[in-house]
């Protein structure tokens, strides 16, 4: 059975049963605790919380997920993807463990004729957590289960929850017994390769907190009801209805993999290690695929690091496979062409998706010419010393700064003839982890201090935002925090973070910049510099408290400042309108990266296929948004669903927050974008959007900066004056300076030509003064001088050898020195004479050059060389006088 027919029939079961279906959620969910979705149940997590009241009693999803865990153990076990299709039915206080087992056993074993998955009920097994005999005695009444299929597991295999504070349960599993070729009797306790999950049911009603039940520590709290909440691993089931061996052979996964066959000309199947990279390719291209369609970028940290090292990791498995030109565009499309029938957006949005492969290609590629150059030296200087092994030191620095991985190492290295340090190696990674392991728990600290915010929300519920039609608003303190800890009241000068039951401040997001503003309370005032939402739904004003006391309760007015606040709004609209200009001129590829709105100003970044704008498409970019702004354009927000705004075309960058609404903000028939910012009402509000520069920063994204309003003009009205004064000055009209200044500065460079050549005349003519008054040293003829400044090297050299032929056959040393922006070039040259008698010009270098801060060398007729302080010239010449006596 085909893995897109495995989902659609999921789907079809529980929709038959009741269940609303809900599409699945972005990879990218607006919720700090997470990188990437890792489950179903992410979307619907504030319906478990008791956080919004769930619009429907049960749902079903098909959702991506993405786990990144440790990827240097994809493709070494055969179980696991970093992306895989969660199927999942959600209950919420609705039906609980009767319920949940019903449905999934009828799906699991009705036969595939009637629209099941058609499982043998005698292979399959289950486990229940330890005391849950409820659930134990549904399995044996449900479905018929004898006890001896039915096993008991702890916390750590039968509790689930996310791995952080929020909702959790205990479960239960269902196992298909692949047979006795795959491994021990026993059940899943003895053997989870031959016994293989398929679904995980799990009976969510309780609240973890920091610490988690897996580990036996107790929950924090109850959820306000019972629910639940299951996945089915899409790909496992497909696994098995395909009689494939692992998830890397079914359907959808497979056709990568033979696209790796056809670039490196090896098998599958054929060697256990070139298997693995098959597999991480197959897996990684996957998961990089549907990332990079969900809006992320490759980058340094976060998700765009996760992203890049997937990336990477591909085209190091490529090349360890023997293949050596670029990979990513081609194993992108066969993922496009097997996943989109299910997500469609892979085929619609693929010119930007490749753009990025592609370009993230490229910037690996040139890191690893970089490493190879590097391995080369090393390679050298190990045999050079007669070593046999290259140093663990190398293989980590390829590995660290290079991007290297081990075995790409060990097999360059075979190559040369060479082994390699592997334990030393191993040493610097064990190091280097513990020190990243110290990190993250510093990190996981910083993350406990959400608690004091977890605790006004818990309270107090989401703080209600009003700053779309109001910038004043009477509200209630409803929590102070002060470094980190909630407290009941705080004093003049504090720095304080104020929670309000509602707000008119706009929190950082989105790009755009946090409102300012103060609150002022009966006797006290706090000045509020920035707001934040360090917890979903929690709006935090963070400032100092300027006089009286702060205290929770107290009866406040919150006031935005409007100046700010207005000119970030214009930002952020024209922000809206050059991204819609991009797109129009450079097409749907164009899509946002990344942006920032702030007073006056914005960044936008975007991707580029085809790299840098062109100057025109900018020009014509900033004609058309000043046009949309001259024809005062109303501004709309409204909310809708996801699907409506889909249909009329509203731009979507990164995942939408939970549910399906979602706000359109659409300016005229111009612009029409998914956005929760705060923006103008009518586009003659901007007044001026002037488009300053255009630039790369990395990997396929380019930035362009503009001013707003009358920042804009400021601008435009300097370079009025600046354009004013070259004309002034060069006495040209405005239109003619870029002729008048081109002729002028060709006339100085040529002027400069000949200046520099009357002088290098000039020094060379002076060749028959400098010979004429040579010294005589021990009765050698020397011609020990310092010559002007700026002549050059050459012609340095032809002087000295003029001065040194009017010399003739007497014994003879010239030594000249010219000086240059703090730098000092000399030149010795001996006649043939002074050979004879032992004077080698470069063997007199030594003498003299270090008091001029240099070094040079050169043939016993002439030297060269240069040194870096010209105040030693004199000092030099004395040097050199002195060795040519002593010679
Ligand atoms: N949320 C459960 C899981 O991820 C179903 O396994």
């Amino acid at each position: 059975m085909q893995t897109h027919e495995i989902a659609r029939r999921f789907t079809q079961h529980f929709v038959d049963a009741g269940h609303t279906r809900v599409p699945s959620a972005s990879l990218i969910l607006d919720d700090p605790t997470l990188l990437f979705v890792n489950a179903g149940m992410v979307q619907f997590k504030p319906y478990f919380l008791g956080e919004a009241p769930p619009p429907y009693p049960r749902a079903t999803s098909i959702q991506k997920c993405v786990r990144t865990g440790d990827i240097d153990e994809v493709g070494r076990t055969t179980r696991h993807n970093t992306f895989f299709q969660m199927a999942g039915n959600f209950s919420f206080g609705d039906y609980f463990k009767a319920g949940a087992i019903e449905h999934a056993w009828n799906l699991v074993t009705s036969s595939q004729d009637a629209g099941g998955y058609g499982f043998d009920p005698d292979r399959l097994w289950v486990t229940v957590y330890l005391d849950d005999d409820e659930a134990a005695d549904l399995w044996r009444r449900i479905a018929g289960l004898p006890d001896e299929r039915i096993q008991r597991r702890s916390g750590k295999d039968n509790y689930w929850d996310m791995g952080v504070p929020g909702p959790g349960g205990p479960c239960s599993e269902i196992y298909y017994d692949r047979g006795p070729e795959h491994g021990r009797d026993g059940g899943p306790e003895a053997d989870e390769d031959r016994y293989l999950e398929i679904w995980n049911l799990v009976f969510m009603q309780d609240v973890r907190g920091e610490l988690s039940p897996k580990e036996g520590h107790p929950p924090v709290g109850e959820l306000p009801r019972k629910n639940i909440d299951t996945g089915l691993g899409i790909e496992r089931v497909a696994t098995l209805l395909q009689g494939v061996g692992n998830v890397y052979e079914t359907d959808l996964v497979r056709p990568v993999i033979s696209r790796a066959e056809e670039f490196s000309g090896r098998r599958y199947g054929a060697d256990p290690v070139d298997d693995v990279r098959f597999r991480v390719i197959a897996d990684h291209a996957r998961s990089g695929v549907m990332i990079i369609g969900d809006g992320v970028t490759p980058g340094n940290e976060g998700r765009g690091y996760v992203l890049r090292r997937l990336l990477r990791r591909i085209v190091r498995s490529s090349r360890l496979l023997g293949v050596n030109e670029p990979v990513l565009q081609s194993f992108a499309e066969v993922v496009r062409d097997e996943m989109s029938p299910s997500y469609p957006e892979l085929a619609t949005d693929f010119e930007r998706i490749s753009a990025i492969v592609r370009a993230e290609e490229d910037a690996f590629l040139q890191t690893l010419t970089a490493g190879s150059r590097i391995f080369d030296t090393a390679v050298a200087a190990t045999k050079q010393a007669g070593g046999a092994q290259l140093a663990g030191d190398k293989a980590f620095q390829l590995h660290d700064t290079y991007g290297f991985p081990i075995d790409l190492t060990l097999e360059m290295a075979s190559e040369a003839g060479l082994a390699v340090d592997e334990q030393g190696f191993r040493t610097l990674m064990e190091e280097q982890r513990t020190r990243a392991k110290a990190d993250a728990k510093a990190r996981k600290t910083g993350h406990g201090d959400m608690g004091a915010y977890r605790a006004v929300l818990d309270t107090a519920g989401d703080t209600e935002f009003l700053g779309y039609t109001d910038l004043t608003s009477e509200s209630r303190i409803v929590g102070l925090v002060v470094d980190g800890v909630g407290v009941p009241a705080a004093g003049a000068g504090t720095a304080v973070e104020v929670v309000l039951d509602r707000t008119p401040f706009y929190a950082e997001g989105g790009g755009q910049q946090a409102d300012a503003g103060v609150i002022r309370g009966d006797g006290f005032t706090v000045a509020v510099d920035d707001v934040q939402s360090p917890v979903t739904g929690l709006v935090v004003h963070r400032g100092r408290v300027t006089d009286g006391e702060a205290t929770v309760d107290a009866v406040v007015s919150a006031e935005v400042d409007t100046g700010r606040r207005g000119a970030v709004s214009r930002s952020h609209s024209a922000t809206h309108l050059v991204h819609a200009g991009m797109r129009k001129h450079l097409g749907d590829a164009a899509a946002q990266a990344g942006s920032l709105n702030a007073p006056g100003r914005l960044r936008f970044d975007f991707t580029s296929p085809a790299g840098a704008v062109p100057v025109s498409v900018l020009d014509e970019v900033e004609d058309e948004v000043n046009a949309v702004l001259q024809d005062d354009e109303e501004v709309r927000a409204f909310v809708t669903t996801q699907d409506e705004a889909r249909r009329i075309g509203a731009m979507a960058l990164f995942g939408e927050k939970y549910g399906d609404q979602v706000r359109v903000v659409e300016i005229g028939d111009y612009s029409r974008e998914l956005c929760g910012g705060t923006h103008v009402h009518r586009s003659g509000q901007l007044g001026l959007v002037k488009l300053l520069s255009e630039s790369s920063i990395g990997s396929g994204v380019r930035r362009v900066e503009a001013l707003v309003g009358i920042d804009a003009f400021r601008y435009l009205a300097r370079e009025h004056v600046l354009v004013s004064q070259l004309a002034e000055q060069f006495k040209a009209r405005p239109e003619e300076l870029p002729e008048r200044i081109g002729g002028v500065v060709e006339r100085l460079r040529l002027a400069e030509r000949e200046l520099e050549k009357v002088r290098a005349d000039a020094v060379l003519s002076s060749a028959g003064a400098l010979a004429d008054g040579a010294d005589d040293v021990g009765g050698v003829a020397v011609v020990a001088a310092a010559v002007p400044e700026g002549v050059s090297g050459n012609d340095l050299r032809a002087l000295a050898s003029d001065v040194r032929g009017r010399l003739g056959a007497r014994p003879g040393v010239v030594a000249l020195f010219s000086a240059t922006d703090g730098k000092v070039s000399f030149v010795v040259a001996t006649t043939s004479a002074a050979r004879d008698r032992g004077l080698a010009a470069g063997k007199l270098v030594p003498a003299f050059a270090p008091a001029v801060g240099g070094r040079g060398g050169g043939k016993p007729d002439l030297a060269q060389g240069g040194g870096s302080d010209p105040s030693g010239v004199p000092a030099a010449l004395d040097a050199l006088r002195r060795a040519v006596a002593a010679a």
